[in-house]
């Protein structure tokens, strides 16, 4: 498949906006500062905090597994049996779990996964979300593929 340029300068603080690559949804979160900040408070409730099982090219790395932690650019399919997460930015109902700061919900099994698309411990998925490769071309848009 071709690589896919998003424009991201449209996308208002803390706004998600999906774009296609190769069939697949990418979304493209654009983080606020407090979103930011709640990650680094998810590191020991999820499974895999520094992403260690290849889900991302190799130079992401990191928690906030982004080139640039404002932008999160995620592959928008569930690593259990593949349905489509829900974007959750807020801290939710209970019945998501007190601990919940917001992110992805996947509404099949229950998955949760942080606004990094790192996965909680405890649900069905057993993988973080998948980062594509993409770089900047300039301060406003990026290529994906
Ligand atoms: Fe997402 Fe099962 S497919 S939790």
């Amino acid at each position: 498949g071709a690589p896919v340029t998003a424009n991201i300068s449209k996308i208002e603080p803390g706004q998600q906006m999906t774009v296609e690559w190769r069939g697949k949804p990418v979304w493209i979160v654009r983080r606020t500062q407090e979103m930011i900040d709640n990650i680094e408070k998810m590191n020991d409730k999820v499974l895999d905090p520094d992403s260690l099982e290849p889900q991302q090219p190799e130079y992401i790395t990191g928690i906030y597994r982004a080139s640039r932690p404002e932008f999160a650019v995620l592959v928008g399919i569930c690593t259990h049996l593949g349905c489509s997460p829900q974007y959750r930015p807020e801290v939710e109902a209970a019945d998501l779990g007190a601990d919940w700061l917001g992110g992805f919900f996947c509404p099949c099994h229950g998955s949760k996964f942080d606004l990094s698309g790192r996965v909680f411990k405890g649900v069905p998925a057993p993988l973080n979300l998948e980062v594509p490769p993409y770089k900047y071309i300039d301060d406003n848009n990026l290529i994906i593929g």
